[in-house]
């Protein structure tokens, strides 16, 4: 059986209790940190940028999963290494400088992840076969948190799968044990959680919940 990992995401969490909240997190078996990084330009929601990420970085040892959801990301991948940024991953409907911006990340030591929106097919990756170590595919339009499940996410996951082999496919939005299992059974191996984890009493139990949804 194929390892699952599962990144909660921290945009709906309390920010004045961030330290916390992501130490919570990392007690209740997280195995990455999901950063949810928004510009108001490339989606219309604002959230945060590199000194909320070395915060983070102080309080906890999980890996730091940071998702660019901005314009130009090229401009500030050095500035997320420098935070402390473990996989960086960034949108191809955001630059013309895809290649580029990977081999920025990948130069660095760290995991270049690219993302799709709903609307982009993932064979759009083909090009740039062997220059990433994840994908990302939304299942909701980004900008958001708690937003409801696209179904046809699920053979997008299963073309990537099929697609790419050799990469880790993550899946972001909508995600509760429900879809969990669906996703995971088209070939997932990330699963990012926000309100299901942040929103459960039991955060542990959520996260495990998730984890196993797929057998
Ligand atoms: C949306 C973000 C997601 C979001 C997931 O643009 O990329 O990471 O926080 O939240 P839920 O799981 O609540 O849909
Ligand atoms: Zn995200």
């Amino acid at each position: 059986m194929r390892k699952i990992f599962i990144s909660p995401s921290i945009l709906t969490a309390d920010f004045a209790r961030l330290e916390q909240e992501c130490k919570l997190l990392e007690k209740s078996g997280a195995d990455w940190i999901h950063c949810d990084v928004m510009d108001g330009n490339f989606v219309p929601n604002l959230t945060f940028g590199m000194p909320v990420v070395k915060s983070i970085r102080k309080c906890v040892v999980l890996p730091l999963d940071v998702h660019l959801m901005i314009d130009r990301p090229e401009r500030y991948v050095t500035q997320f290494v420098s935070a402390g940024a473990d996989i960086i991953t960034f949108h191809v409907e955001a630059t013309d400088k895809v290649a580029e911006t990977c081999k920025l990340i990948r130069d660095c030591g760290k995991k270049a992840g690219l993302s799709v929106k709903p609307s982009t097919p993932v064979e759009i990756l083909e090009q740039y076969r062997g220059l990433f170590d994840m994908i990302l595919i939304m299942s909701v339009e980004p900008g958001f948190g708690g937003q409801k499940f696209i179904e046809s996410s699920v053979e997008k996951i299963k073309t990537a799968r099929r697609l790419f082999n050799d990469a880790l496919i993550e899946v972001d939005g909508g995600i509760n044990s429900e879809t969990a299992r669906k996703v995971i059974q088209a070939g997932a191996d990330v699963i990012v959680a926000g309100n299901a984890v942040i929103g459960a009493k039991d955060r542990r139990a959520a996260i495990e919940n998730i984890r196993n949804a797929g057998q």
